[in-house]
């Protein structure tokens, strides 16, 4: 079987949940605490041993580039300055990893964004990251995307990650119909579908921004019309592949942040400045200070 090297990031939605933050300035680079969201899932993929990323962009998104890459000027001001410190965090970045860009030209969805990467990707099974999702370990536990890779590398399936949502919620994400395999965590999917409406939902096991596919996904996704949000949806796409081949589902251990709206964006920055090394005791301590009584 395939050892998983590559990974995918679709980083080309116009994010419209962070208007007016976004209007001329890609979603990604929004800052949770001291580094960009699409940075912890790259860090993620890099923790995980993936080597060869993909990140999908579009027009407007040239800052995400300039991110990943070496800034020559900066960190030759930086060691003129003697900051050591600034400069070796700076370098930290750039040197995570070898990136690719392919851009995405239409906004057609989160399915047209990963069959936009199969020239890079190629016919190997891959890892797909959302960066919206940013996934905070316990000391001691694996990467989620790790622990997708290790259940691929025993089943030689595709692997989705999930999690129980209220179903209240069930509307914001792909769902799964799933039975257990046996397995601690580890489920059969059965169905899927996009976004239902709470009480459609075939269950409350939602789809996380964490993926293995197979390269077979890419017919899969050509096959597949435009659906929730009259988009070409990923979950879709995997839907076409149940029967053929087998998808499974990981509940993962670890927590779930969503950064991808502004409520979420702002309970993933004070969960984050709380588990910050330098930042976290003061940040506390100013927040158990706040009086909140009358909001
Ligand atoms: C996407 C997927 C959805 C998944 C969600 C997880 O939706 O389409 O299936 O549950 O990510 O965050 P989005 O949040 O991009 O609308």
């Amino acid at each position: 079987m395939a050892r998983i090297r590559r990974a995918v990031f679709p980083a080309a939605g116009l994010g419209t949940r962070f208007l007016p933050a976004t209007k001329a300035q890609a979603k990604e680079m929004l800052p949770l605490v001291d580094k960009p969201i699409l940075q912890y899932a790259v860090e993620e993929a890099v923790a995980s041993g993936l080597e060869s990323l993909v990140i999908v962009t579009s027009r407007g998104k040239g800052a995400i580039e300039d991110h990943f890459d070496v800034s020559w000027e900066l960190e030759k001001n930086l060691e003129e300055r003697g900051k050591p410190e600034l400069l070796r965090a700076v370098r930290a970045v750039s040197d995570l990893a070898r990136i690719a860009y392919i851009r995405q030209g239409e906004a057609l969805g989160l399915g047209h964004a990963v069959l936009t990467a199969r020239d890079l990707v190629g016919g190997e099974p891959f890892a797909v990251l959302l960066g919206d999702d940013v996934i905070i370990m316990d000391a001691g536990d694996p990467p989620c995307t790790r622990q997708l890779m290790d259940i691929h590398e025993r089943h030689g399936a595709a692997v989705v990650a999930v999690m129980e949502v209220p179903e209240e919620e069930t509307g914001r994400y792909g769902i799964v119909r799933a039975r257990p395999l046996g397995e601690e965590g580890v489920f059969e999917v059965e169905d899927m579908v996009e976004k239902p409406a709470p009480g459609q939902a075939p269950s409350r096991l939602a789809i996380i921004g964490r993926y293995i596919l197979p390269p077979s996904i890419f017919p899969a996704l050509e096959e597949t019309g435009r659906g929730s949000g009259g988009e070409i949806q990923l979950t879709d796409g995997l839907r076409h592949l149940l029967g053929r081949e087998r998808v499974l589902a990981c509940r993962f251990r670890g927590r779930r942040l969503d950064a991808g709206d502004k409520l979420g964006f702002l309970q993933a920055t004070v969960e984050l400045a709380l588990r910050h090394g330098e930042l976290g005791s003061a940040f506390g301590a100013w927040l158990r200070s706040l009086d909140l009584e009358g909001y």
